[in-house]
């Protein structure tokens, strides 16, 4: 048969089969379409969320209200093995501190879903994960004392000011967008990622003068 119906049926083919040239409109068409899905399926890897359906500020809103939930879980859920492994006095407070901060601050954001009527939607922050995982990890390899206690510090610096940029930005959408008791409940949690910045790097000095003189496995001097 060479009716037109089966031409173009075989130029499809042809159109996805790899290593073959693109030609015709419905050929570059189709390679559109393909590519816009892979593209969809990275993103959706990368950023552990679904693609936005929309170009509205308020999807951005609920996309990142979604990020910083996860983040806020993927937290509760790494932070007490990295907490296993450090062992100054003082950052190990701090931690525990932070780690029951995170807990109120993910039941916020639940508040936060249930007065938009938003489902907390399944899934994970891969960025929060890997940073943490990575950390973990990184940690697992060093002896137990100052150095490796620095190291915990310094990623978890990095995961405060991920949050910090997330409630920053959340805060002013949800006050363009009118929501302005979201905006109120978000101020919260962003005050205390800040006051949990200053308190790591009021800790972070010593930790590091500690650090510079550590040999093996020196105890810390208080
Ligand atoms: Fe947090």
């Amino acid at each position: 048969m060479t009716n037109e119906t089966e031409t173009q049926t075989n130029i499809g083919k042809a159109d996805i089969a790899p290593g073959k040239s693109q030609t015709g409109r419905s050929g570059k068409l189709q390679m559109q379409d393909k590519e816009r899905s892979s593209l969809e399926k990275a993103h959706q890897q990368n950023s552990g969320t679904k693609p936005m359906q929309s170009n509205s500020l308020k999807k951005l809103f609920e996309k990142e209200l979604e990020v910083v939930y996860h983040s806020e879980k993927q937290l509760i859920k790494i932070l007490p093995e990295i907490l296993g492994l450090v062992s100054h006095p003082n950052l190990q407070k701090e931690f525990s501190h932070h780690l029951k901060q995170a807990g109120i601050q993910k039941e916020r954001l639940e508040h936060i879903f249930h007065r938009l009527r938003l489902d907390k939607k399944g899934g994970k922050s891969l960025s929060m994960e890997m940073l943490l995982e990575n950390a973990k990890k990184e940690m697992s390899e060093l002896e137990s004392g100052a150095v490796r206690d620095s190291l915990a510090l310094i990623e978890l610096q990095k995961a405060v000011h991920f949050e910090i940029s997330l409630y920053g930005s959340l805060i002013d959408m949800a006050e363009v967008l009118g929501y302005h008791k979201i905006a109120d409940f978000l101020d919260k949690s962003l005050a205390e990622e800040e006051d949990t910045d200053r308190q790591h790097s009021f800790i972070a000095r010593n930790l590091y003068n500690q650090a510079s003189q550590q040999v093996g496995k020196e105890p810390y001097r208080h």
